[in-house]
């Protein structure tokens, strides 16, 4: 089944400046982010930005600080306008929408969930919860049954009435997440969400997001400065470098074939091992001729393949998917896979 696009982002430019229509020309004739600022003291937010977001898809955008993460998440909901470019959700251009029909877009399409949990200090748990159902106008007794609902789902169940400053930074994060359920919106907007919390919090809250996913199956644009978090969480990951989209694709294919050295710089800690699954490395249908000493999953890690085999490289496997044969995967070209390419590897032959 092919997903259908929800957000699709088309050659969209952001410079900061007094006149960024001016800015905008030089930026389209080539000029880079430190000329424009040093020559011409304009910020190029974003620079030709084009990536569309699959409906069901958890996007990703990584990028180190001040690459642009925040200036393009806030362009979907109109927060911020772009000085060229579309955004269209639905295939409908956010800029051609009238003031009523913005509210609406940015009350009931759209959710929100902030690194600082931006909850209401005064308002209970279940208030907190209900926000953007009571805002729509929906009654308290309804808004209160779908955010109970909520809670219990993100493990909340008997928090209902407290208030937020009684709950630690994880289990506050969980009422941000509740609450953009409650609000029952296809897109949410998730930016640096987990980025406050403790690792194992951390861990803990993207596991819950994963879980929830597989039933939900919402629109999530997840903005990140984590690979680890942007490995785990990401169907598309969209990498940022200076407000310009330097790769993006597939998280693994993204591992396995940087684009260029700041790619390669960035995904070289990464424990290649547990990140990278079988389906990355196999060969799709099997040879009939080849002996296989056994069966892994496609989805498996290859760290799971290593224990089976007790590090013999000349073991070959069968992969299976749904109890179907797809493939196979040779311990060879594992082991192969678990070494980054490095910017020298470039048309040199091993010796
Ligand atoms: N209102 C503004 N006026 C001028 N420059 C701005 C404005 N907002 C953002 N910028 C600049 O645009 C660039 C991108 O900023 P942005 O906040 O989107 O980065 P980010 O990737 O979200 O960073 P971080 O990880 O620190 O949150 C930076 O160079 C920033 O200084
Ligand atoms: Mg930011």
């Amino acid at each position: 089944m092919t997903k259908m696009i929800k957000v699709s982002i088309k050659n969209l430019y952001k410079i900061f400046g007094p006149a960024p229509q001016t800015a905008l020309e030089f930026a389209k004739q080539g000029v880079e982010k430190n000329e424009l600022m040093e020559k011409h003291g304009h910020v190029m937010g974003l620079k030709d930005i084009n990536v569309d977001m699959k409906d069901g898809d958890i996007t990703v955008i990584m990028g180190l600080s001040g690459s642009g993460k925040s200036t393009l998440i806030r362009h979907f909901n109109r927060l911020i306008e772009p000085t060229d470019g579309q955004i269209l959700i639905d295939g409908v251009d956010v800029m051609t929408l009238s003031d009523d029909d913005l509210r609406k877009m940015r009350q009931t399409d759209m959710s929100m969930v902030f690194q600082k949990f931006a909850l209401l200090p005064h308002k209970t748990v279940l208030e907190n919860a209900g926000t953007a159902l009571r805002i729509r106008g929906i009654s308290a007794n309804e808004a209160d049954v779908e955010a109970i609902k909520w809670l219990d789902r993100v493990g909340l169940s008997g928090f209902e009435n407290h208030y937020p400053s009684q709950l630690s930074g994880g289990m506050q994060q969980r009422v941000g997440i509740a609450r953009a359920l409650t609000s029952n919106a296809a897109v949410m907007l998730m930016d640096e969400a987990f980025s406050a919390l403790d690792p194992l919090i951390r861990t803990d809250m993207q596991d819950l997001l994963l879980e929830l996913q597989k039933e939900l199956h919402k629109t999530i644009i997840f903005i990140s400065h984590d690979l680890d978090e942007a490995l785990k969480l990401a169907d598309h990951l969209v990498i940022l470098k200076d407000g310009e989209v330097i790769q993006q694709g597939e998280p693994q294919a993204i591992l396995l074939n940087p684009a260029d050295p700041y790619i390669e710089n960035f995904v070289s800690d990464i424990n290649r091992a547990r990140v990278l699954r079988v389906r990355s490395v196999m060969h799709p249908l099997a040879e009939p001729s080849i002996k296989t000493v056994g069966q892994v999953d496609y989805n498996d890690t290859l760290e799971s393949v290593i224990s089976h085999s007790d590090g013999d490289t000349n073991k070959v496997y069968q992969v299976m998917k749904d109890e179907q044969a797809i493939g196979t995967i040779c311990m060879k070209d594992l082991v192969r896979a678990l070494v980054p390419r490095t910017p020298s590897d470039e048309g040199t032959q091993a010796a």
